[in-house]
């Protein structure tokens, strides 16, 4: 069902610093510092060349990603992402298999403007698994 890792998400403290050491550091591509209100987050690429690392930072007060770094303070690994070609027969799949979708299971549109679901980390090796449709 799955297809390719699209990307694998990294929530930081300071996004400007996480970019600049990507960039300077490993010598990675870095994109631009996006704005993301709807998604409480501040986002920025790392093109890998087969995939992305998205570094993400919290925005606003009810950022889905406070809580992450509320207990992790220095970062860490978020989630990873799948592309998926038909999102509503993963879902169905994984539902009929005995997976949980987080929320009311109806893809919402993602930071990449695409159909996005999370899966429950408790029934991947606590491991929180995106779905883009792709
Ligand atoms: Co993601």
């Amino acid at each position: 069902m799955i297809g390719r890792l699209n990307h694998i998400a990294i929530a930081v403290p300071d996004l400007a610093k996480a970019a600049a050491r990507y960039r300077d550091l490993l010598g990675a591509s870095v994109g631009p510092l996006q704005t993301l209100p709807e998604h409480g987050v501040t986002v920025a690429f790392v093109d890998t060349g087969n995939g992305m690392v998205e570094l993400m930072e919290p925005l606003g007060d009810n950022s889905p990603i406070a809580g992450f770094l509320a207990k992790s303070p220095g970062g860490g690994m978020h989630h990873i992402c799948f592309e998926v070609p038909d999102i509503s027969a993963a879902v169905a799949t994984l539902v009929g298999g005995g997976a949980r979708v987080l929320g009311d299971g109806v893809p919402k549109t993602g930071a990449h403007g695409r159909p996005v679901v999370f899966l429950h980390p408790k029934d991947f090796d606590g491991t929180l698994i995106e779905l883009e449709e792709f």
